[in-house]
């Protein structure tokens, strides 16, 4: 990118004369700032006349231009469907909608969270662990002695010979970072032990995970950052049960990670290790929840996985917003949702060991980002966060590719690579690469049917966008740390931009009242004032059910 700070402080005056509301909170609407006006005039031009492989023809210099070398990756935006002028307008925009402060404060464990009156210290806890100077606050200062203590209980753990199983119980943000990370560094696990995740309420889940485990060997760790979760609860129960039936004290095989020790405590378990209260829910692979991580990739390895992320939040915190990887990835949504009107967005990762990826971020951005209100509570006048969904490649490409190619809607694709693999075998590391490249180049180029073939269904339309991010090497933790980083930050941005918080999940909560209340339908067989659909439902779920009244 070769944009000039000056687009940084040429708006900084815009930003001065914006109001914000009461008590810090940014009330901006951004349909409201120059550069929406003026980005929305872009888009039609973008939507129906902007021709990837024109800009490409025309521009020699397009890659080096549109992609960025940022830790432990390189980040080509090449493929998209802007270009200077539609990047320079979206950096007046983040400008404008004070993103520079709002990154201060998240870097700083500053409020950023309004409607729960809290900070979200994912950021700097990992960079006051990781900088080893002194942390600016007492209560940071805890956080990092509680880190360094669960990093002591993984390394407890670890030596336990008569831990043979570790099952990981926790859902949402207290399983899928820990997931995530499991999965993708399991060349990198130096314990002997089984590690499990466990979450969903579906007792096949954990019914599972028990029939390979043996009671005398297997420790628990039951991660909640409420303490309040109904699966978590659920599962933890039947798993105490387990225990108890074979005569094992649950105490003394089940850690407890949580934001509310005394609740834990009141439980019976003894065990308990805390998590920062305001380290948001989707954040907590940074906070104790990480232990069963820990457990698998030694202290030693943990500490490489904070460090790569504190690298990208080094980045964020620095680079220029023009090379901004973070910043960058945030406008890209913003551009394709708000006012290139894209549905949804697509992730690929051509890595079996991130075949989660899209799981794990569909919580990240779409719980954080898929909201219809402004910090305020007035509602938005455009669209936000994007559907998000994907398969790993190259299994994908036998699957939904044929919409991508060939569909009637034109969505962004992001393919996740390695340079390097992390196995021996040969005839696989290239072929993955090529076919993950080849894809890129062929949603972008295109295909007219030539001689022979069939007019129409042989047609590739091609001009169809795609970000690509490749890893320099291997999937390590430190690039773990730095993938999830960035896009933690991507997220965050889009969020500033859009004016919302991404910090709360109001949303989730209706769905927990109501489940709640059927269930206790469920035990009284009382369908009165119900809708005949959910009675209907209910009537048939209760005829095979295990609750029929
Ligand atoms: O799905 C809603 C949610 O509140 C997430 O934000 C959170 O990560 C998850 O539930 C689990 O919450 P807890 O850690 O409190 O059990």
């Amino acid at each position: 990118m070769c944009l000039a700070e000056v687009t940084e402080i040429g708006c900084r005056n815009t930003m001065a004369e914006q109001p914000f509301g009461g008590a810090g909170m940014p009330s901006l609407n951004p349909q409201t700032t120059p550069a929406w006006q003026v980005l929305e005039r872009l888009a039609g031009h973008y939507v129906r006349e902007f021709d990837l492989r024109q800009a490409f023809a025309t521009d020699p210099m397009r890659f080096q231009q549109h992609s960025v070398r940022i830790p432990h990756m390189l980040l080509d935006l090449s493929k998209n469907l802007w270009d200077q002028p539609v990047v320079e307008q979206l950096l007046a925009l983040a400008m404008q909608m004070g993103l520079t402060e709002r990154r201060s404060q998240l870097i700083n464990g500053e409020i950023v969270n309004h409607t729960e009156r809290q900070a979200a210290v994912h950021a700097a806890l990992r960079l006051a662990f990781t900088s080893g100077s002194t942390p600016v606050s007492a209560a940071m200062a805890q956080n990092c002695a509680d880190l360094g203590a669960m990093l002591a209980t993984a390394e407890t753990i670890r030596a336990d010979a008569t831990v043979h199983d570790v099952v990981h119980i926790g859902i949402g943000g207290s399983s899928l970072g820990p997931e995530l990370a499991l999965q993708a560094l399991r060349p990198y696990w130096r314990s002997q032990q089984r590690l499990h995740v466990v979450s969903n309420l579906d007792g096949h889940d954990l019914a599972e995970t028990l029939a390979q485990c043996h009671p005398a060997h297997t420790l628990f760790i039951a991660a909640s950052k409420s303490w309040s979760t109904f699966e978590t609860l659920q599962n933890l129960r039947s798993a105490t049960d387990w225990l108890q039936q074979n005569g094992i004290n649950p105490a003394d095989r089940v850690v407890a990670i949580t934001a509310k020790p005394s609740a834990a405590q009141t439980s019976g378990l003894k065990n308990v290790l805390p998590m920062p209260a305001d380290l948001g829910g989707r954040y907590s692979l940074w906070s104790a929840v990480g232990l069963p991580v820990a457990v698998a990739i030694g202290a030693a390895g943990f500490r490489e996985l904070l460090a790569g992320a504190a690298a990208m939040d080094e980045h964020f915190t620095l680079a220029p917003l023009a090379h901004n990887a973070p910043v960058l990835l945030g406008l890209l949504d913003v551009w394709y949702s708000s006012f290139m009107r894209m549905p949804s967005r697509c992730v690929a990762p051509y890595h079996h060991r991130l075949r989660r990826l899209p799981a794990y971020l569909q919580q990240l951005d779409m719980e954080s980002n898929g909201k219809s209100v402004r910090q305020n509570g007035a509602g938005v006048g455009y669209a936000t966060a994007m559907a998000l969904w994907g398969e790993a490649g190259t299994n994908g490409q036998h699957a939904y590719f044929q919409w991508l190619h060939q569909g009637t809607q034109r969505i962004p694709v992001e393919f996740v690579a390695a340079s390097q693999a992390n196995h021996a075998l040969l005839g696989h590391q290239n072929p993955l690469q090529a076919n993950a490249i080849a894809q890129a180049q062929a949603l972008m180029l295109g295909a007219k049917a030539g001689p022979g073939q069939l007019l129409g269904h042989q047609d590739f339309p091609g001009n169809r966008p795609s970000t690509f991010l490749l890893l320099d090497g291997p999937l390590s933790p430190s690039a773990l740390g730095a993938l999830v980083a960035l896009y933690e930050h991507r997220t965050f941005v889009s969020g500033v931009v859009w004016g919302i918080n991404s910090f709360d999940q109001w949303g989730v909560e209706l769905g927990k009242v109501l489940a709640k209340e059927i269930l206790q339908r469920m035990t009284t067989g009382y369908w009165d004032g119900l809708d005949a659909s959910t009675a209907g439902l209910l009537n048939a779920a209760c005829t095979t059910a295990e609750a029929l009244p």
